[in-house]
């Protein structure tokens, strides 16, 4: 019988991380969408953690894009993957973070620690619904009371390029998965775990087409638009700050 797919195996070969780190650094709309990321990261941490000790865990570390913004700029620093391949590239780079290969939705390895900063980057989206609500479930069981999960859906359906590019897919019949997810699934998922969204940021407004745009125009279009909040659910990769839930909801933890 064939093996089940799940999204777990999906960066293990042993090329995947220097095909990740590649992808970074050659496509330019990536690396424009990653220096608006680091912004938006950054002034989170400002808003909502200011002057405290941060204890981060950074889930699905992979690379070590997101922990390498963030080691410094913490008391402790771990990143969990199962990827081997990813993290040797997040090995090269980390210096003050404990990198554990492991599984936390099947062995919690963390199990009994507290982070109050818990980031999870390109990850949900294209975890299949099972593993996102295991992970959910198992994030919410590490999150300090008043600690912060920051997470981004990478494809969301709200952006007029993502659903264009949707809806051309499936006319075009073309191969491969395309995931996308709405705002209102990032609600239920956290909501899923006993968490609530408090705040999400914008990111990726003109995802350039293949002809030259000037930069400059890429750039006033992003920050006029990342000026307003309620823009959002039209942006292609938003950032979400979830906390605990203000009125107690039912969940069972893990
Ligand atoms: C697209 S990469 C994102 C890496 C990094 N967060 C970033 O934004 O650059 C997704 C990562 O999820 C990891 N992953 C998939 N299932 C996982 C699981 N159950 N536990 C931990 N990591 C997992 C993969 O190995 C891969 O490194």
């Amino acid at each position: 019988m064939a093996k089940e797919y799940t999204y777990r195996d999906s960066h293990k070969y042993a090329e995947k991380g220097a095909e990740y780190e590649a992808y970074y650094e050659t496509q330019a709309w990536q690396r424009f969408l990653w220096s608006r990321e680091r912004e938006v990261i950054l002034r989170i941490l400002e808003k909502y953690l200011a002057g405290r000790d941060i204890h981060l865990l950074d889930f699905a570390c992979g690379t070590g894009r997101i922990t390498s913004l963030l080691e410094d700029r913490v008391r402790t620093s771990t990143g969990v993957d199962v990827s081997r391949s990813m993290l040797a590239i997040a090995r090269e780079k980390l210096r003050r973070t404990e990198i554990i290969e492991t599984d936390i939705t099947s062995e919690n390895v963390l199990r009994g620690r507290k982070f109050n900063l818990i980031t999870a980057f390109r990850f949900f989206l294209n975890a299949e619904p099972e593993l996102r609500l295991a992970v959910i479930k198992t994030l919410a069981g590490l999150l300090a009371e008043d600690g912060y999960l920051v997470f981004n859906n990478h494809r969301n359906f709200g952006s007029p390029w993502i659903r264009w590019s949707y809806m051309r897919r499936r006319q075009k019949n073309l191969q491969g998965t395309y995931n996308v997810m709405t705002i209102g699934e990032m609600k239920t998922l956290v909501e899923n775990a006993g968490l609530e969204i408090i705040e999400i940021y914008p990111v990726g407004f003109f995802h350039p087409p293949r002809i030259q745009v000037p930069r400059t125009l890429v750039n006033a279009i992003e920050n006029t638009g990342c000026k307003f909040k309620c823009l959002a659910r039209f942006s292609e990769s938003p950032i979400a700050v979830c906390g605990w839930a203000k009125a107690p909801q039912q969940f069972d933890p893990v």
